[in-house]
């Protein structure tokens, strides 16, 4: 076992840190989940991404437990799914998700989507409460909220969410969420960092990546850990979850974010939060 990643870590509101850096699940199928996870946590991975939409919380579970790492040492986040906004199936679901990761207690539980359409995400949100003030959770947050959204939770209960987790890379900044995110005390997680890939193929990503002696993925989180934002790249391949995290020992310059920021185009390979539906990956 590696030892774990020099990751800074960011706090969130109530006190508990998050390392900036983990591994996305997102799209590991359920039979390699345990074999990804236990590569990620044997290269030093110390905060590990899943879902229940994934399909994968309990390959992502045993792999936690077989890693022989004590509780603490990793930081695990999972989300609601959308059929269980309701509140007593957000209960059983929570229930579940704890069983299907073998643990008494999560890091961080997000809703996945708001849902704006079907479900009354306000009550979601007071549901969530719950799960950190009974301690079940060391912290609560949202996935895909929009600013018409967490100003409605928040002017509802009072409380923020701990972090945002949204759709950001250099072809879909966030600038204007991730500003209104600071304000609130809201920390941003990028999802997909890489643009499912799509960066690494960018030309201006290729110039500075030669530029700078590095892999274009190396570039590109670089450019979301100068941001300060939380990162979590998925690669199910081992050296790529190595090259990946091989990003503590070199910096991108102004001028390199520049040529970065001047990418932002508004475009997202995933889903917009108005438009998932019930049964939507
Ligand atoms: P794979 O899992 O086959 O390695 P994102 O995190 O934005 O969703 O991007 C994930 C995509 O990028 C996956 O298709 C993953 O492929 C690929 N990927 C992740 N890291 C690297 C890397 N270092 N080099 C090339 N492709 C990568």
């Amino acid at each position: 076992m590696a030892n774990a990643l020099p990751s800074p870590a960011i706090q969130l509101h109530n006190g508990v840190l998050i390392p900036q850096f983990g591994y996305g699940t997102y799209k590991v199928r359920a039979e390699d989940a345990y074999r990804a996870v236990r590569d990620a946590l044997e290269v030093g991975y110390r905060h590990i991404d899943t879902a229940e939409m994934y399909g994968n919380e309990a390959q992502v579970g045993a792999a936690i437990a077989d890693s022989g790492l004590a509780r603490d040492e990793v930081f695990i986040t999972s989300k609601l799914n959308n059929p269980y906004h309701e509140p007593q199936a957000a209960r059983d679901a929570f229930a579940k998700t704890l069983d299907d990761l073998r643990i008494d207690q999560l890091d961080l539980f997000l809703i996945h989507w708001p849902m704006a359409q079907t479900t009354n995400y306000v009550e979601t949100w007071q549901t969530m409460l719950e799960f950190e003030a009974d301690g079940r959770s060391r912290a609560v947050g949202t996935s895909n909220f929009q600013e018409h959204h967490l100003r409605a939770i928040i002017d509802a209960t009072g409380v923020a969410p701990a972090l945002n987790q949204i759709e950001l890379h250099p072809y879909l900044a966030q600038r204007q969420l991730v500003q209104l995110h600071a304000e609130l005390g809201i920390v941003t997680a990028s999802w997909s960092p890489l643009a499912r890939g799509a960066l690494l193929s960018d030309p201006v990503v290729l110039d500075l990546a030669q530029e700078a002696g590095r892999s274009a993925a190396q570039v590109v989180i670089r450019w979301h850990l100068q941001r300060g934002l939380v990162v979590i790249p998925k690669s199910t391949h081992r050296e790529r979850m190595i090259q990946n995290a091989d990003v503590f020992d070199f910096e991108l310059s102004a001028q390199q974010m520049a040529s970065i920021d001047s990418l932002d185009q508004n475009r997202r390979v995933g889903s917009h939060p108005d438009r998932v539906e019930l049964g939507d990956r």
